[in-house]
């Protein structure tokens, strides 16, 4: 057998609204989340051939370990142990664009599209369903990332419901200098009273009908409550640019720290980036992906 390189492509998500309600008896929590998926994506190339199951990954960010907890590595284990192919050899090499450590699913898509891509050149047959199964096994935002587009998301977070795509928009997204534990910011939350929580019923509909200001207006993230002064003064900051550059809506995204603001168009979302970028070393600009098809 020849090597088979194929390209795959890892798209970053966005919370548009993240509610925790509550622990779970397995340690993990409850979640709410609606989840949209953005332009802004890494790129997965990934090389097969014949061999004994070695695995290898790497990525252009020398600070991504390119071992097993590079979730790209891990997807391509979950893959072959799960489907018993033990004699081919995968290489995995990743483009990072998708900021790091950032609340985006980087990480996360990067093994949903190992997983997506893997299934296409070893024509495994895996449905979207089996894929998300896979997916669940290496991290709990993987699942949503194998299809990507709008989604409810629920439970450990692996459990969702596809919706119809969201209003045109543009998003412009800055990542603050500092990146959060994800364990210890779910445990700090289990220790703040809660103030507010999101409208989630209320986002649906204005999704459903269309009305990308209420939907916009009712971006709200949980996990803000649990940040430290100095990080949710950070935010609350990158919020308050974001406003007034122009957003409908801002909130951070996942466990952060990355912040992103609605803008009706992407010409506007460019305008706020660029003066964002005298402040924070790290924007963006994107679209709202859909999602893939079978
Ligand atoms: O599933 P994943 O590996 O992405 O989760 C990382 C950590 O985040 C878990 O070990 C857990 O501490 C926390 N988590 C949680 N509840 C969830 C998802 C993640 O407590 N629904």
């Amino acid at each position: 057998m020849l090597t088979q390189t194929i390209r795959e492509k890892a798209y970053g998500k966005l919370n548009l609204s993240l509610d925790v309600l509550g622990k779970r008896d397995d340690g993990y929590h409850e979640m709410l989340m609606l989840m949209q998926s953005v332009s802004l994506c890494d790129e997965v190339i990934i090389s097969v051939s014949e061999g004994d199951g070695k695995i290898g990954a790497s990525t252009n960010k020398a600070y991504i370990p390119n071992t097993e907890k590079n979730l790209g590595f891990k997807a391509a284990k979950v893959f072959m142990t799960e489907l018993n192919i033990k004699n081919r050899d995968v290489t995995i090499s990743i483009k990072k664009r998708v900021p790091v450590c950032a609340g985006m699913g980087g990480g996360s898509s990067d093994a949903a599209a190992v997983i997506r891509g893997l299934n296409r050149v070893m024509k495994t047959g895996l449905s979207f369903e089996d894929m998300r199964t896979l997916a669940g096994k290496v991290g709990s935002d993987a699942p949503f990332c194998v299809q990507g587009g709008t989604a409810l998301a629920s439970g450990r977070g692996t459990e969702f419901t596809v919706l119809e795509p969201i209003p045109s928009c543009a998003f412009a997204i800055v990542k603050p200098r500092f990146s959060i534990s994800t364990p210890a910011l779910f445990s700090k939350l289990d220790s703040v009273k809660l103030r507010a929580r999101p409208d989630t019923e209320g986002m649906l509909v204005a999704i459903r009908e269309g009305d990308l200001y209420g939907m916009a207006r009712r971006c709200f993230n949980v996990f803000e409550a649990a940040l430290s002064p100095r990080e949710r003064d950070t935010v609350e900051k990158a919020k308050g640019s974001l406003v007034n550059l122009g957003a409908l809506g801002a909130s951070m995204t996942g466990t952060g720290s990355a912040v992103y603001g609605i803008f009706r168009t992407e010409s506007e979302a460019y305008a706020a980036e660029k003066e964002l970028s005298r402040v924070f070393r790290e924007c963006y600009v994107a679209r709202p992906a859909p999602a893939l098809t079978e």
